[in-house]
């Protein structure tokens, strides 16, 4: 069975949803750990509560660049990730990281990238940006991750209308349902996928 690594800085919800869908069969991987950059966030409790293991390892809190990727990288090899599983991770990944795990990274975005999506789009901006822009649809994505932010070769996607009347909270809970449906399907594909 295939290690998965999952990395969040939030609520976790799409976190919960990849643990369900293992627990239920739906996902057919060991979700070996779990990487986060900050303390008392609802995703650390549900490692917790699960009995996964998890680490919180925050770059400001190293001397350098080096050093932070070093730690990091240790933890990946200890759990033997397989694939890493970005859920809400709000910081970037680094060159090294990649370069370790190349076509190995995967991202979920709240948006029908390649619109947007970049440095800058994360939580509610997006969804205020896809209601200000009269999009008529949003959703979300599930891509690789390389060095550009939300660039990396888009796997798959999910759509949902938005309604005249949206708030941004409004579509990001519509297309949050969303998420949590494509996100763990998605993950078990490419763990089929992958050779070793
Ligand atoms: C999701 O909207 C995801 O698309 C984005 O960050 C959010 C994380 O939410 N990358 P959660 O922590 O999984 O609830």
């Amino acid at each position: 069975m295939k290690n998965i690594v999952v990395f969040a800085s939030g609520s976790g919800s799409n976190f919960q949803s990849i643990i369900d869908a293992s627990h239920n069969g739906d996902l057919n991987a060991n979700i070996a750990g779990l990487i986060c950059n900050k303390n008392g966030i609802h995703a650390l409790e549900r490692a917790s509560k699960h009995g996964i293991p998890s680490i919180i390892i925050s770059e400001k809190n190293f001397t350098s660049h080096d050093a932070y990727c070093a730690v990091l990288l240790k933890h990946l090899q200890l759990w033997k990730a397989d694939l890493l599983v970005l859920a809400g991770f709000l910081q970037k990944i680094h060159r090294e990281i990649i370069n370790a795990f190349p076509d190995r990274i995967l991202n979920i975005h709240p948006a029908l990238l390649p619109k947007f999506g970049g440095k800058g789009f994360y939580g509610s901006t997006v969804h205020q940006a896809v209601i200000d822009a009269k999009e008529k649809q949003s959703g979300c994505t599930v891509h690789l991750v390389n060095e550009e932010y939300d660039k990396g070769r888009i796997l798959a996607q999910s759509i949902v209308p938005v309604f005249q009347s949206d708030t941004a909270s409004e579509l990001a809970k519509r297309v949050l349902a969303e998420e949590h449906k494509l996100y763990p399907k998605v993950i078990q594909h490419y763990l089929e996928t992958l050779n070793s």
